[in-house]
């Protein structure tokens, strides 16, 4: 299957985008300084937080589970049972609660997973998003596949 290329320099910082690649849905997201930060006092929370796991390039097996840490790229499916988990960035809402640090929440079983894509401890869902292949040209092109 053919790789294709995406222009990260219009995505804006906190917003995420989504492209088709092989016929699945690739989440683009581009991470501000706070959320980086925030990726290491949950750790404990986790059920892989160092993708033991979890299916992902060898370039992304880091803490922010990216080539990139400000650029993070993942398989828009939950690991449970492929549904479409929503994008909840923002910290601590009502329906989430007060640990909620942001990542994204699976509708279908409540599955839930932080900015890094790793899943929390005691849901459905058993490992963390996958990352499809990837790198970047230069600075500002992505080349995924
Ligand atoms: Fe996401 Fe079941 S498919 S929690």
């Amino acid at each position: 299957r053919a790789p294709i290329k995406v222009d990260v320099s219009k995505i804006e910082v906190g917003a995420m985008v989504t492209v088709a690649w092989n016929g699945l849905p690739i989440w683009i997201l581009k991470r501000d300084k706070q959320s980086l930060l925030s990726l290491k006092k949950h750790e404990a929370l986790l059920a892989d937080p160092d993708s033991i796991d979890s299916i992902q390039p060898k370039n992304t097996k880091n803490t922010f589970r990216s080539v990139r840490s400000d650029i993070a790229v993942y398989i828009g499916l939950c690991t449970h049972l492929g549904c479409t988990p929503k994008y909840r960035p923002e910290l601590s809402p009502i329906d989430l609660g007060e640990n909620w640090h942001g990542g994204f929440f699976c509708p279908c079983h409540g599955s839930k997973f932080d900015l890094a894509g790793r899943v929390y401890k005691n849901v459905p869902a058993p490992t963390n998003l996958e990352i499809p292949p990837y790198r970047f040209i230069d600075n500002d092109l992505l080349e995924i596949g």
